[in-house]
């Protein structure tokens, strides 16, 4: 198990900001995941194979997104900048620049 998650002496981290840091590589790892079962999909053959992929893929929407909102719950100026551009339509660029704005 590595530690790589920390830029800062662990020692000198908060609990709360050590678990921050866990949560963030978990994220990460959930997000890996998905796109791994992605590519296993996509050069897959076997149907029976493919759709057992597709449903652990759906397990890892559902660790990916626990994971984040447990982040957003603890640091609200993320909640808030996301909250201009995810579960919208339109450009996202757009969503993003003016979420910044309101942000600020
Ligand atoms: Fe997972």
């Amino acid at each position: 198990m590595g530690f790589d998650q920390y830029h800062e002496p662990p020692g000198e981290l908060s609990q709360d900001i050590r678990t921050f840091a866990r949560m963030i590589t978990s994220l990460i790892e959930e997000a890996e995941a998905i796109s791994w079962y992605e590519q296993r999909m996509s050069v897959e053959k076997d149907k029976a194979a493919k759709a057992i992929m597709a449903n652990a893929q759906k397990e890892e929407f559902k660790h990916f997104g626990m994971n984040l909102e447990f982040l957003l719950r603890k640091k609200k100026a993320w909640r808030a900048e996301l909250e201009g551009i995810l579960f919208k339509d339109g450009d996202i660029v757009a969503l993003a620049g003016k979420a910044e704005k309101k942000v600020d």
